[in-house]
């Protein structure tokens, strides 16, 4: 082969490699938003598995344990500036008023909040950050793998801010709550741009009582 047709050929693989690699890239960005709503069309369970945390009391916990009630998880970091307390407090507010107006089925439902930032998150931080919200709120860390496996299980996208080095980082993540069923298969899920009243009226439609 003549030079010249080499040097076309390695380009040519250039850019195919570069347009494979984009492909690839933009899949995995796109992926966690499609299986959310491709859930939520079929009813199917891809949200939601196994888990082995420890809760804010020092506990193991894993997905069976909340076998035979429902949860409301969310994933966030408890140094978060904004969103996370946001979030919970919504949270908080939507399973009070579901208290109000029908205490059983509130009863029925554990509010969980699961640390996607482990590394700072211990046992300890998660005490004292669960106080601030409902009583009966398990609030769960782990090890580095044990996060990143429940966090895959709920398909919880999470990192480090790009250009944070600092211990002041803050971490990019989605900001969903799931309702998960007594079965433990996933029943409907809220962003955090539903209002508490939103949730209290899905929640009181949904959850079944005992
Ligand atoms: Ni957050």
């Amino acid at each position: 082969m003549p030079q010249s047709s080499i040097a076309r050929a390695i380009m040519i693989f250039g850019v195919g490699l570069i347009l494979m690699l984009g492909a690839a890239t933009a899949w995995t960005l796109l992926r966690p938003a499609a299986q959310v709503s491709e859930s939520k069309s079929s009813g199917e369970a891809l949200i939601g598995g196994p888990f082995e945390l420890v809760d804010q009391f020092g506990q193991p916990r894993n997905d069976a344990d909340f076998l035979g009630g429902y949860m409301l998880i969310y994933f966030g970091y408890t140094y978060c500036p904004d969103v996370c307390p946001t979030s919970l407090g919504i949270m908080t507010q939507a399973i009070d008023q579901l208290e109000e107006s029908d205490k059983a089925k509130a009863e029925r439902i554990t509010p969980v909040f699961i640390t996607i930032d482990p590394e700072r998150d211990k046992v300890e931080n998660m005490k004292q950050y669960a106080e601030h919200f409902r009583p009966d709120m398990i609030a769960m860390t782990g090890s580095n793998d044990q996060i990143a496996k429940a966090a895959k299980a709920y398909r919880v996208y999470y990192a480090k801010a790009a250009d944070d080095s600092s211990s002041d980082y803050l971490m990019d993540h989605s900001s969903i709550f799931y309702l998960m069923g007594p079965d433990g298969k996933y029943v409907k899920h809220f962003t955090h741009n539903d209002d508490a009243n939103t949730i209290a009226t899905a929640l009181a439609e949904l959850v079944q009582p005992e």
